[in-house]
């Protein structure tokens, strides 16, 4: 099928996520058909879908296991009554993300994506900190380039100037620090960039006054700014820091969940326990919209008292645990741990890692970085990815691309020569982008 001016009249009747649509009209990608590491336009070209949509697709699309498990619970119920009952999947999703969260991190409330995981766990650690003898604790530090969704608290913790500014004024109560990659170039070296940055997390929040703070909020891997990937010691910094202030420590872990980094979450890969994990993306490889908060099970403790006392965490969505949804989760996290695409994510991701090193000979790349599959491009030229944004889709691969950098994650079911095949259309697509930005 071919694009037609109907589709074009279609197109100013609704939007494409961050992006103007006029320059969406210039080269409009119109999906008819995803499956494993592949999406077919209405044209029948097939694209590389080396991002997994958009760090989402964790088992490629279309996951036969996944479409099975949806199938199996579409023939048993799709949706419960929230306010009066919960359904056993929900509960079996909720057993599972405890079994892969860190230590006592087993409470856990599957949602709709990541905004709202966000979002919950914001809320849940204010409302911890007044039902645990700090009402005065209501502020979150977060951090300038970081991402926590389009909702109103998760756009209040991110640090992306304009698109939040356009929405001002944000919710109040929200501190922002600079990322160690903001430092870079003022310290000799990363490591001691990534010291400082984290200590400025603690001096704000022994200057905010900690009788005030609840909460850090920050994504393990930075993805807007290019997969900037903090030392260990960064998050040990910040760690020591919520402890000795009776903080909240939540990891963004939207994009980083579900083995992309080598383990399940980067809280894992990193060696640290957050205090809250939310997630969603990869949770269920895009077959529907998930996300879920896991929290510490001690701090659950708050919102529990005796029959008739009312004590409770004071949220929901209607399409909270929906059913259908965590068949889905399940299932993908079942796969995960029965084909350990943990190690596998370790392992490919250095085969990855070692291919994206050839680039260096084109004379564009600024620095590589990233954990397991998860892996970003930091070009010397900084504008080189608005004409690479052009000549990746001419060549049929999507990758997340900013105009200083481009970002990749393809799918758990991809082999070494699939990494190859990715490897040639981005090593094209930047020759060609090259070539077009006249460099
Ligand atoms: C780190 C991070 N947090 C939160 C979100 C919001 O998730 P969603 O778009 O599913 O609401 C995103 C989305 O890109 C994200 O990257």
């Amino acid at each position: 099928m071919k694009l037609t001016s109907r589709h074009q009249q279609l197109l100013h009747r609704t939007f494409i996520d961050y992006q103007a649509t006029a320059e969406f009209l210039e080269n409009p990608l119109i999906i008819e058909r995803a499956e494993g590491l592949y999406l077919w336009d209405i044209e029948a070209k097939r694209y590389f879908d080396a991002i997994g949509g958009i760090f989402v697709a964790v088992l490629g699309h279309r996951h036969p296991r996944v479409m099975e498990a949806m199938r199996r619970q579409m023939e048993r119920a799709t949706f419960v009554p929230p306010l009066h009952s919960i359904s056993d999947v929900t509960l079996d999703l909720v057993e599972k993300l405890g079994d892969i969260a860190p230590e006592n991190l087993t409470f856990g409330k599957p949602f709709s994506g990541g905004s709202e995981a966000v979002e919950a766990g914001m809320k849940f650690a204010r409302q911890y900190h007044k039902q645990s003898g700090h009402p005065g604790k209501y502020k979150f530090v977060s951090r300038y380039h970081g991402y926590h969704g389009g909702t109103f608290g998760g756009l209040a913790a991110s640090g992306t100037g304009p698109r939040k500014s356009k929405f001002e004024p944000q919710m109040s109560g929200f501190v922002k620090v600079f990322p160690p990659s903001h430092y870079r170039d003022r310290f000799a070296s990363w490591e001691e960039a990534n010291r400082f940055a984290a200590q400025a997390v603690r001096d704000v929040i022994e200057h905010e006054d900690p009788e005030t703070v609840a909460g850090v909020i920050v994504e393990p891997i930075g993805n807007t700014g290019g997969i900037i990937t903090p030392t260990h010691e960064y998050f040990q910094i910040l760690r020591d820091a919520c402890h000795q202030h009776n903080v909240t420590l939540i990891f963004d872990e939207v994009i980083t969940g579900f083995a992309k980094t080598g383990r399940m979450f980067a809280a894992q890969t990193f060696g640290v326990t957050p205090d809250i994990i939310c997630t969603g993306k990869g949770i269920s490889s895009g077959a529907i919209p998930l996300g879920a908060m896991i929290a510490r099970q001690d701090m659950a403790a708050a919102f529990s008292g005796p029959p008739g006392s009312n004590v409770q965490f004071a949220h929901g969505h209607t399409f909270a645990g929906n059913p259908l949804a965590c068949a889905a989760g399940l299932a993908v996290i079942e796969e995960i741990l029965e084909k350990d695409l943990c190690a596998k994510a370790e392992r490919l991701g250095s085969y990855l890692a070692s291919r994206l090193e050839c680039l260096r000979k084109l004379g564009v790349v600024k620095e590589i970085r990233g954990k397991g599959i998860l892996r970003g491009v930091e070009f010397s030229q900084p504008t080189l990815g608005v004409a690479l944004k052009k000549t990746a889709l001419q060549n049929g691969i999507i990758l997340r691309i900013d105009p200083s950098w481009f970002a990749v994650a393809p799918p758990l079911i991809a082999e070494e020569s699939d990494i190859d095949e990715m490897y040639g259309l981005i090593e094209k697509s930047v020759v060609d982008a090259i070539a077009l930005a006249g460099l």
